[in-house]
């Protein structure tokens, strides 16, 4: 028996080793000597050890014998899809066995009739997005890791993302999920109904489970209308009041309703400006706040004009000071391209520290201000960048200042996180708790709560097999 870092335990070792590669042979399961310079990290700044083994099944029976053997020699299992989370949630701790979904991608059927799609977990979101749009329909999840984030991570962190005012997160593009948990029984399939209450909804229970209750091996995506209009602004607004009263008042008006609604604060936009001058800032001059709005719908005829009378309106009655609307697919592209930006994040912000908290949309401004407040009183240099998916509560904040130590940058975390804590926030609002907020959870959830997810842990993972140390302190 071992201890790794996270004080987990992990056995198995060279016998569950030997098994596994018995059983799946040295194409699938590969040692340490094999690995050349594969990176074992996610996007956050956690630690990644390196693992014992990697599996990389190609099937979800191979996926099955793996945890089957895993489970009869009490050999934990970290499983890793597109390594983009940023909560080390796919980090290897010592000891354990990686399980990577890379060779299970592809798209197994789309059925135009029921708007579904039958996809593997390993498949990048990106390729899902474009194979809904070329049987002509979309499918709502939208990130800025889309090129290398994968289906089963995407379910695994409930991801959101873009279109969550108008779509949902990941758990609303879900009909069913297939799964294979930790003793190796396959749960979920191929189901395409939307309505099915057949007692607990084990769909949901995974969608968020980041790794810690079952291996996701395929699913059934819900897909949705593809919009024939989409309309983009970017504005400049005077106050946080008016920014809420921009989003109200498009929800109301639109006639198309309101499919994004990022806001990005002047240090984001600043930031951006200064450090990526290749993208072309959409209006002259500053301003307090900046909202990229997004609206889609089905008549083409009719929303430009009504998406541009509103803004127009929003201007006449000093809501919105200034504003630029997308004249084109390629306007529209270079507004998200400063929105997408943070894909550029390593480059530009090395060392950072990133925060994904979330408030009501109320308080959120509230809580941008006074976060930013503290952090300048104790760290006057600090670059501090905030923006977010504002129509949904979600802000994201990234601190950083060169040559930080260990203890700075928990000092950081203290403030941020304390603040959530005190205006009744989530310390984490779509990327999750993975091995970098475990100790956090207890500042957004009750004791019940955690007892509950401990309950639900022990019962479907009972030798805590599944991903330990992430999610839930065991
Ligand atoms: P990984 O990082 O590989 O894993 C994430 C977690 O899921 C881990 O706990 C892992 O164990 C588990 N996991 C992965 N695959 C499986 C599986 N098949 N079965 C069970 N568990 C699994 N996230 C958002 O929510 N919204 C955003 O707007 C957003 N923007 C981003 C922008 C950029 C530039 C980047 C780099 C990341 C962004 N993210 C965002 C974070 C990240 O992309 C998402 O969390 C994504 O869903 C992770 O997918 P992945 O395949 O990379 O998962
Ligand atoms: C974003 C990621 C960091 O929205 O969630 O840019
Ligand atoms: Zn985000």
């Amino acid at each position: 028996m071992q201890e790794n870092h996270a004080g987990v335990r992990t056995t198995g070792g060279e016998e569950a080793i030997a098994a596994l590669r018995n059983a799946l042979g040295a194409d699938v399961v590969s040692l340490p000597a094999e690995f050349g310079n594969r990176q074992f990290a996610d996007w956050s700044s956690t630690p990644a050890a390196i693992p014992v083994a990697l599996v990389r099944p190609r099937t979800t029976d191979e996926v099955a014998t793996a945890l089957r053997i895993c489970h009869q020699y009490r050999q934990s299992v970290v499983t890793q899809g597109g390594m983009t989370g940023h909560a080390g949630g796919a980090c290897v701790l010592d000891g354990e066995i990686a399980l990577s979904l890379e060779r299970m991608n592809g798209i197994v059927e789309i059925d135009p009739v029921s708007a579904t799609m039958t996809v593997l977990a390993g498949t990048p979101l990106q390729l899902v997005q474009e194979a809904a749009e070329q049987a002509g329909f979309m499918f709502a999840l939208d990130l800025g890791a889309r090129g290398s984030c994968t289906i089963g991570g995407n379910i695994a962190t409930n991801a959101g993302g873009n279109r969550v005012i108008r779509y949902g997160m990941m758990r609303d593009q879900l009909l069913d999920v297939e799964a294979v948990l930790a003793d190796g029984s396959v749960i979920g399939g191929q189901r395409k109904m939307i309505k099915n209450n057949t007692g607990y909804d084990l769909r949901n229970l995974l969608a968020g489970s980041e790794g810690t209750l079952a291996v996701i091996t395929s699913a059934v995506l819900r897909l949705r209308a593809k919009p024939r209009a989409v309309s983009t602004a970017w504005c400049g607004m005077p106050d946080y009041d008016a920014v809420t009263t921009l989003l109200g008042r498009a929800q109301e008006r639109l006639p198309a309703g309101v499919s994004a609604f990022e806001v990005m604060w002047p240090s984001y936009a600043g930031f951006i400006r200064q450090r990526m001058p290749e993208l072309r800032a959409p209006l002259a001059g500053d301003h307090a706040y900046y909202v990229l709005i997004e609206s889609c719908g089905a008549d083409p005829e009719r929303q430009d004009a009504a998406f541009e009378a509103f803004l127009a309106d929003m201007l006449e009655a000093g809501v919105i000071v200034d504003a630029a609307i997308a004249q084109s697919e390629s306007d529209a592209a270079a507004f998200w391209a400063i929105r997408d930006a943070p894909a550029e994040y390593p480059r530009l912000i090395p060392g950072r520290i990133s925060f994904d908290i979330s408030f009501a949309v109320a308080q959120a401004g509230e809580a941008a201000q006074r976060c930013d407040e503290r952090l300048r009183a104790r760290w006057p240099q600090a670059t501090i960048l905030v923006y977010g998916h504002l129509g949904d509560g979600n802000l994201h904040v990234v601190v950083q200042e060169p040559d930080w130590t260990k203890q700075t940058i928990a000092d950081v975390k203290k403030v941020v996180y304390e603040l959530t804590g005190e205006m009744g926030g989530s310390v984490s609002a779509e990327h999750g708790i993975g091995e970098e907020k475990l100790t956090l959870l207890a500042l957004s959830r009750s004791p019940a709560e955690l007892a509950a997810m401990k309950a639900i842990k022990l019962a479907l993972d009972p030798y805590n097999l599944l991903n330990p140390g992430k999610v839930i302190a065991m």
